[in-house]
């Protein structure tokens, strides 16, 4: 089954600017991982390919919920911990995920760690850093 790629919209904007600019970055990110995981042949410069862009979102998933974190900190937000074990989990679950392809490349639950991604970006924005993003501005009225 061929996925599509995974449109930004303004569903995604939390309000805070540059966590949206970093969450748009990463669904580019992700768009660029499926294009590349759809498109291989298996060549090894297929294989090195989807390793970098591996590499630039787990990095870019690092920096981000770190500046979130910061966020969150500076503005004492009462879900804190919640928030930052769910990001914790995240991480975990993609570096699974790397690991594994790393291992080996034709690794059959690509689908599903590509769902586990977008399910991410669709959950945890959308609920998570969506109410953080609320609940912080409403603190600052
Ligand atoms: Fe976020
Ligand atoms: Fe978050």
């Amino acid at each position: 089954m061929k996925r599509p790629t995974l449109e930004w919209s303004d569903k995604f904007l939390i309000g805070i600017e540059e966590l949206d600019y970093e969450h748009h970055c990463l669904v580019d990110d992700i768009n660029k991982l499926h294009r590349e995981l759809a498109g291989r042949k298996g060549a090894d410069k297929d294989i090195e390919l989807i390793k970098d862009t591996l590499g630039e979102i787990h990095a870019r998933m690092q920096a981000h919920f770190a500046l979130e974190e910061h966020v969150m900190e500076a503005d004492a937000y009462p879900h804190y911990w919640e928030h930052k074990a769910e990001h914790e989990k995240l991480l975990d679950d993609y570096t699974e995920f790397m690991t594994k392809f790393e291992r080996d490349p034709n690794m059959d639950d690509q689908e599903a760690m590509e769902d586990t991604l977008r399910l991410w970006i669709v959950d945890h924005i959308i609920a998570s850093d969506k109410k953080m993003s609320r609940m912080i501005k409403d603190a600052n009225k």
